[in-house]
């Protein structure tokens, strides 16, 4: 596509004195005061008449943005196909936690399956533009994929720094693309140092992550997008685009959200959005030093030596300053600090692949931990429309996360009786001792969910009867090991179909679970009486919980 001419103003602005420069070369530090915080600042003014008509016209990518990216020249940049990611409605998700507006920001579809596309191709086209043609990078695995990916394209040679815990796949596509892999036998805060060591001897142009522009700026397109996106998913509010009650990321240095932070900011300056949303940074209970600093009330963020954790793309340990800037904002905007475990982490991934289909990687996961928690602290109300960022691709999936029992083999015998034979008898032998469950729901997307739920482990028939009549019908005709029932139906409720199951004696020892939206009057409660093994609150159990009663009544 031919891009038409563009170059517009941009400066750098000091957190710390306010001395404002244009920015045209990469500074490290204030010239002034020499504070280590520079902003980038746009003509707001120009911006807040150019967009309405300007962004009818562009494609949906993070360059429709340019005016507040800080590219002078659209000959430079390095794209291909980074941001306009989908955002998704967790519909299964949703109605087993009883959260109907859980969207999730699907960065996996970047060119290198995480948000750090966006990252890499703003930060290799501002290099191309200050002739930079060699370059370091220090990461736990997806920088460094990304960036070499598009240094790749944009011809510089890339140094990528990686501490061996990164896994070695990681690294094999870091040196596919053609970059200088740097293994360090230390944790990525030591290895970020050897970098910086490196480039200083080297004199190389060194990333400087979240302390550089490229890497916030680029960030904040996360943010424009979902603001943009949510009017058509949720409906119009009193303006234009409109802000989640919650962003919710994994963090280790913290770039994700202070993108968002900072485009939030702009937005309401823009008068395309009028707050701020709640930021939630997640962090692994094994190296959480935002969360322990933020519990502790600091206003700096004391490092984790030594980080114990699995995953290992958030695996760092001195956060950097970005923590100073997040912790404030959440004392100002609301929010929240939390840590989950690693085991936490997996179940999540878990989870998430079962029921929605979307398979992330670990430190992607850690953010929908944090979200099941923050929930069941009632941090986060279950009404409220929630954004989780989304990255990273599974493979190779961690083999732990499975267990053992993850594929089933067929043999095929090799000598008579024939093959066709042999085959069927092999595949008669994966139906062990099925299961029968029959759901009796009136709400189809609530049958969906319960289905899915069984789906996953694979040995259940599962019957589905729409109302209390067929339900019963079908009771009595198939005779299930356990009936999962909703009380509130049209016609005969669950009320009437539990009193009619237990005065059918062909069927009155059929357990029963019942899962029902209704908060129960004591009179339902003695109502239902001892005739139900379970009453399951929807929106308040998880699928483990449930198929665990499940496996206790149909054992
Ligand atoms: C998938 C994913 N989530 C979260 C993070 C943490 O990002 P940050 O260090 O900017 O907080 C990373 C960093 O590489 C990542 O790849
Ligand atoms: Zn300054």
């Amino acid at each position: 596509m031919k891009q038409d001419k563009f170059k517009h103003q941009v400066w750098l602005e000091c957190a710390a004195c306010g001395h404002r420069t244009p920015f045209v070369r990469p500074l490290k530090a204030c010239e002034q005061c020499g504070g280590e915080w520079l902003d980038a600042r746009y003509d707001y003014d120009a911006t807040r008449e150019q967009w309405p008509a300007a962004l009818h016209e562009r494609p949906f990518d993070m360059w429709r943005y340019r005016e507040l990216l800080p590219l002078h020249d659209d000959a430079h940049r390095v794209t291909m196909g980074e941001g306009g990611t989908p955002l998704l409605h967790a519909t299964n998700l949703g109605l087993m936690l009883g959260c109907p507006h859980i969207y999730i920001k699907d960065e996996r579809q970047g060119p290198t399956g995480s948000f750090k596309d966006r990252q890499a191709s703003l930060a290799i086209s501002v290099m191309k533009e200050h002739n930079v043609t060699e370059a370091v990078v220090a990461s736990t695995g997806n920088v460094a994929i990304s960036y070499s990916a598009y240094s790749a394209l944009a011809g510089i040679k890339m140094w990528a720094f990686l501490t061996s815990l990164v896994p070695s796949e990681k690294m094999r596509e870091v040196a596919l693309y053609g970059s200088e892999v740097i293994k360090v036998t230390a944790t990525y805060d030591q290895t970020k140092k050897v970098a910086a060591d490196f480039a200083a001897r080297k004199g190389i142009f060194i990333d400087r992550g979240i302390r550089g522009i490229s890497a916030r700026e680029a960030m904040k397109t996360v943010a424009f997008e979902t603001a943009e996106q949510l009017p058509g998913l949720i409906g119009p509010g009193d303006t234009l685009w409109r802000t989640p009650d919650w962003y919710i990321q994994a963090v280790s240095g913290g770039m994700g959200p202070v993108g968002v932070w900072k485009a939030y900011e702009e937005l309401i300056m823009l008068g395309l959005v009028d707050r701020m949303p709640k930021l939630a940074c997640i962090q692994v209970a094994g190296c959480a030093p935002m969360v322990h600093s933020f519990n502790k009330g600091l206003e700096e963020a004391k490092p984790v030596l030594n980080p114990q954790t699995l995953v290992i793309t958030i695996a760092t340990g001195s956060p950097g300053p970005a923590y100073s800037f997040l912790a404030r904002v959440i004392r100002e905007h609301g929010g929240a600090f939390e840590a989950v475990s690693d085991e936490e982490t997996f179940r999540a991934m878990h989870v998430m692949a079962k029921l929605d289909g979307i398979s992330m990687e670990p430190a992607a996961a850690t953010a929908f931990a944090g979200l099941f928690k923050l929930l069941s602290k009632g941090v986060i109300r279950r009404d409220e429309i929630i954004v989780v960022n989304c990255s990273g691709h599974t493979f190779p999936v961690e083999k732990h996360l499975l267990g053992d029992r993850w594929a089933r083999t067929v043999e095929l015998p090799t000598e008579t009786p024939g093959v066709k034979e042999g085959l069927l008898g092999s595949l008669g032998q994966l139906n062990g001792r099925v299961r029968t469950i029959a759901i009796i729901e009136d709400d189809p997307q609530a049958t969906l969910l319960l289905r899915r739920i069984l789906q996953t482990r694979g040995e259940y028939q599962i019957f589905e009867a729409p109302d209390g009549a067929a339900g019963l019908e079908l009771v009595r005709c198939k005779r299930p090991d356990v009936i999962l029932l909703d009380l509130m139906m049209p016609g005969m409720d669950g009320f009437e179909v539990l009193e009619a199951l237990k005065a059918d004696e062909k069927v009155s020892d059929v357990p029963v679970i019942v899962i029902t939206a209704k908060e129960l009057t004591t009179a339902e409660r003695e109502r239902l009486g001892g005739q139900i093994e379970t009453l399951m609150q929807k929106g308040s159990f998880t699928d483990e919980e449930l198929l665990e009663e499940i496996l206790k009544r149909a054992a």
